[in-house]
């Protein structure tokens, strides 16, 4: 194949499905296993040998670049790309023209988690050389995604969350493409959420008797798109963490797959695994249950976590149930008050979801 192979990777876009995290936030920041989502995607570019990656951004542009800098502890160089607004994927790739070049490129979506990498398929796309190659998996609900039809090996056809889907092949969020694509996201029309989409611009591609290669992947893939899915790719991912202690314990104990960070510091609480205790974190009196990942600086006292990710400096004190299932935005407190008469207080971002019994 000509030319260098590059990364784009999208972390523009509004985030609307998880709000209220991402109302001032990129989505593409929240943690799992206390690591941005992005920076998975990021690496798994570099782990396929892609150095030069243009990193899409929009409203929240200014929290990614802090967060990526320019990209060298991740094993990258990193180009950030302003797009205008969340026009769209294609729109996306229109923006990177310049970026791009006349170089073939990896498109990875800020929010997607391949458990298995790109690597082989990177390698598999160098090799083969066709016009555009994209994965597939197989869900439950292809209407929540871009869906493809296939004859054999081939490509028939690509719908954009179609009502009635004609397959139950998902659109992965990570494509590989020839410079072909920016000429094709050059011709679509917006679609009926006024997006260039880039399914459209593939289905340009096979239109004009281009080469797209499918290949349907079953290592597990997730969209984070959503809350549960947050929580189940936090779940995917702790199941398979190298434990270790680096933080204080005292009167403690911990079982199962277990991170404690640097400067972490327990008294009197229990941890069952899988989970991550983050760094400077303060747990007392409390027990952390598998599936939790509590971020930098949150401190816990006298509560009880479980199946749940805590962004950082998150505070959760006195608690008489379990906290279990929740996302916790950066810095949100959560305390009982002596006050009478007995009555909740509550300050809260638009959209918050609170579950009490
Ligand atoms: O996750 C896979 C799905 O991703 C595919 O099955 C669909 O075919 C594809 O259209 C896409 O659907 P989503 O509706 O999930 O895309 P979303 O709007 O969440 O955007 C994906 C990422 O790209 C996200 O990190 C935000 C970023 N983005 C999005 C738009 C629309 C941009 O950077 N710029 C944009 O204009």
């Amino acid at each position: 194949m000509a030319g260098n192979l590059k990364g784009l990777v999208l972390a523009g876009g509004a985030g609307t499905r998880l709000r209220p995290i991402t109302h001032t936030s990129a989505k593409q920041l929240v943690p799992v296993a206390n690591k941005p989502v992005l920076f998975y995607g990021l690496e798994a570019l570099r782990d396929a040998g892609i150095r030069e990656v243009g990193i899409i951004t929009g409203d929240t542009g200014d929290e990614i670049r802090a967060a990526v800098g320019d990209g060298s502890a991740l094993g990258i160089e990193a180009t950030f790309i302003a797009q205008s607004a969340p026009l769209g994927l294609a729109h996306a790739v229109l923006t990177a023209a310049e970026f791009l070049g006349d170089d073939p490129f990896v498109m990875y979506l800020g929010d997607n988690l391949l458990r298995d990498g790109i690597t082989p398929l990177v390698e598999e796309f160098r090799a083969s050389g066709p016009d555009a190659m994209i994965l597939l998996q197989r869900v439950p609900n292809p209407s929540s995604y871009g869906v493809a039809v296939l004859d054999g090996d081939r490509v028939v056809s690509l719908e954009e969350k179609p009502e009635e889907p004609r397959s139950d092949l998902a659109l992965v969020g990570v494509y590989m493409f020839t410079p072909s694509i920016i000429d094709a996201a050059g011709k679509i029309a917006p679609s009926a959420r006024g997006e260039l989409e880039i399914t459209d611009a593939i289905q340009y591609l096979i239109d004009q008797g281009r080469r797209v290669e499918p290949h349907v992947v079953t290592g597990w893939w997730k969209d984070t798109g959503q809350v549960e899915d947050m929580l189940e790719a936090n779940r995917l991912i702790l199941d398979v963490i190298e434990p270790r202690v680096d933080g204080e314990l005292v009167d403690s104990n911990i079982e199962g797959r277990v991170i404690i960070e640097e400067g972490a510091r327990l008294v009197s609480s229990h941890v069952r695994g899988p989970a991550v205790i983050g760094r400077g974190a303060v747990v007392e009196h409390s027990y952390i249950g598998p599936y939790s990942s509590i971020a930098a600086g949150c401190v816990v006292r006298r509560a009880e976590i479980e199946h749940s990710i805590l962004l950082e400096r998150v505070h959760v004190e006195d608690l008489d149930a379990r906290v279990e299932s929740s996302l916790i935005g950066r810095d949100v407190t959560i305390t009982r008050t002596a006050a009478k008469p007995r009555a909740y207080r509550f300050v809260l971002g638009d959209s918050s979801v609170i579950g009490l019994t």
